[in-house]
């Protein structure tokens, strides 16, 4: 924090007015008027059609985790916690009997503050997502901060298929073709959480200790998930930023957009109107002669742009990526941005003297998001061109989360989103075909309120309202131990975060509430076990002070 000071403010950095840049600006509000027709138009100057690409544009939000930027450097967050790194047999399918080679999960433990099998000490398991399972566990302080006044054990094992948990020895045998990765399943992976977790409390013969799941995001639905696939193996979730709704048309494919839309409206209408139009703008400019060389050159891109979409897919990323990470202070959870950063990209776009043009004013904004550190020469706009990566194949099988962009409440373009052109793509990257359904019949979500005070308890939803996927959680309470936090100001998973000193009242009660419920959980326990347990008692009185 601090650490960025060379930042311009945006009047010293808005390009001078031009003609062309007047010219421009008239034009883009004057094909604002048939801006369908960006989609029909783009194919042709593209080498594959915009609509697929769009119709993958949902899924790879959640995906950003597992591309290489992460790899091979330890986050410096996790110096801070003491851990160690171990790793476990799994079977590669715990559904059949076959003959499979095994393979080995990474997982990350630490016993420093657990209080021990004999009294009964918690485990706190973070149920790992679509990435380096040490990202994760750097940005998720609330565990290890929480742990020590709970005796509570923590274990973060990583999803199979990411980081270093690759079956068949390599990344690259592992992601060989759809016959190699359909072990990647979310099934499978809880398997490997239940199957890791009851042989490793074997082994410290801790049967009785009760476990907590976490998770935040896909790792929150995984957490949810768990605890109603495995009620004996966990007494509760904390399920964070959990979007378990996002499925077949439980809830309108347009919601990620309208929210990301109205968190740019909240901070400046201006700046929603000026994002709103730059779409055409761009499809205008890119068709005029040198059009993709003036953008290139206009959005410092490292390589000749091919074609508009490419760039609007970048810009689409950087609001979308803004949304879940429009946390209240300093962070450097995607990159490194100030706090409130969609305030601060409004900013730029509104400040540029009258006259800049949309696409400048864009430009500027953007910056915030991909150049906060003012160290970028050049934009790379495609970090995982070829949308091989773990969580497009997830969703291309069983993570089917339809995603819209209305006419009207959205600033994105309007799309409707294509399941034939999004099953068509699928085929084409991974030989698979997609099956929508399929998480609703194994996991429910339909009539979720009916059924989840039906058939669960232990749960709590945790949200953000400035987070897109805050629409697909459940935001309602559904019995008197399946409940829902919400936080008008916060955004993904938020709550999981380490504490700062910077922390708003909203957040810190957010946080409280869950200690509170997750001391209930565990009381019940003991008291259903009969067991006085003096650690629990004692830990739970000084963890309501946190
Ligand atoms: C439990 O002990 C066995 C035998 O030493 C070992 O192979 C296995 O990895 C241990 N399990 C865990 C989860 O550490
Ligand atoms: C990134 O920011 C620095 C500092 O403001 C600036 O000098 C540089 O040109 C920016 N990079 C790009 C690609 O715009
Ligand atoms: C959806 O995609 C399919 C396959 O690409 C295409 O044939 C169809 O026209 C699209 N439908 C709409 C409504 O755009
Ligand atoms: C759900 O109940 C909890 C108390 O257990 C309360 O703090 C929370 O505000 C309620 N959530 C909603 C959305 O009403």
């Amino acid at each position: 924090m601090g650490t960025y000071l060379n930042i311009n403010n945006g009047e010293e950095s808005c390009p001078k007015t031009t003609e062309q840049a007047k010219k421009m600006a008239k034009h883009a509000i004057a094909v604002l008027l048939f801006s369908t027709v960006l989609f029909i138009l783009a194919p042709e100057s593209s080498s594959f059609p915009f609509q697929s690409v769009s119709s993958r544009r949902a899924p790879k939000f959640l995906g950003r985790f597992s591309t290489s930027k992460h790899r091979n450097q330890r986050p410096k967050q996790l110096l801070r916690y003491r851990y160690e790194t171990r790793y476990f047999e799994q079977r590669l399918d715990h559904f059949s009997f076959s003959e499979l080679p095994t393979f080995n999960q990474r997982y990350l433990i630490s016993s420093e503050h657990w209080a021990g099998a004999d009294r009964l000490g918690p485990i706190f398991l973070y149920c790992g997502n679509e990435g380096d399972i040490e990202w994760f566990a750097a940005n998720t302080g609330f565990v290890w901060e929480i742990a020590p006044s709970f005796g509570a054990m923590v274990v973060f094992p990583e999803h199979r298929y990411y980081g270093n948990s690759m079956p068949f020895g390599s990344r690259e045998e592992a992601y060989k073709d759809a016959a190699s990765l359909s072990y990647l399943t979310a099934e499978q992976a809880l398997a490997d959480f239940a199957v890791l977790i009851t042989n490793l409390k074997r082994n410290l013969s801790a049967e009785a200790c009760p476990v907590i799941l976490f998770g935040g995001s896909y790792g929150g639905m995984l957490a949810a998930w768990m605890r109603l696939k495995y009620p004996h193996i966990a007494i509760g979730a904390l399920a964070s930023s959990a979007p378990i709704l996002q499925f077949e048309d439980i809830v309108p494919p347009e919601t990620f957009y309208n929210i990301v839309s109205s968190d740019f409206k909240r901070e400046s209408a201006s700046c929603f109107n000026t994002i709103k139009a730059s779409w055409n703008a761009l499809i205008s400019e890119g068709q005029k002669e040198n059009g993709l060389s003036q953008l290139t050159r206009m959005f410092r891109l490292c390589r000749e742009l091919k074609n508009t979409e490419e760039l609007a897919n970048w810009l689409d990323s950087a609001y979308s990526f803004l949304a879940m990470v429009d946390y209240p202070y300093p962070s450097e959870f995607l990159m490194p941005l100030p706090g409130y950063p969609i305030r601060e990209v409004c900013r730029k776009i509104d400040g540029c003297p009258d006259g800049t043009s949309i696409l400048e004013r864009v430009f500027e904004g953007v910056g915030v998001y991909y150049n906060y550190t003012g160290e970028v020469d050049c934009f790379e706009l495609d970090d995982d061109p070829h949308g091989m990566d773990g969580w497009n194949w997830q969703a291309c099988t069983e993570m089917v989360m339809p995603m819209s962009s209305s006419p009207d409440a959205s600033m994105f373009p309007a799309y409707d989103f294509n399941f034939s052109a999004f099953q068509e793509e699928c085929w084409t990257n991974f030989k698979v075909n997609p099956r929508p359904r399929w998480i609703t019949t194994e996991f429910g979500g339909k009539d979720i309120m009916t059924n989840l005070k039906t058939f669960g308890s232990n749960i709590i939803f945790s949200n953000g309202f400035l987070d897109p996927w805050s629409g697909y959680s459940v935001t309602q309470n559904v019995s008197d131990s399946i409940v829902a936090l919400n936080t008008q100001e916060g955004a993904h998973h938020i709550d999981l975060r380490a504490a700062t000193a910077q922390d708003p009242n909203w957040l810190v009660e957010q946080r409280a509430t869950e200690i509170k419920l997750i001391k209930k959980w565990l009381s019940d326990y003991y008291q259903a076990k009969g067991a006085t347990l003096r650690s629990n008692v004692e830990t739970g009185d000084r963890a309501t002070s946190m």
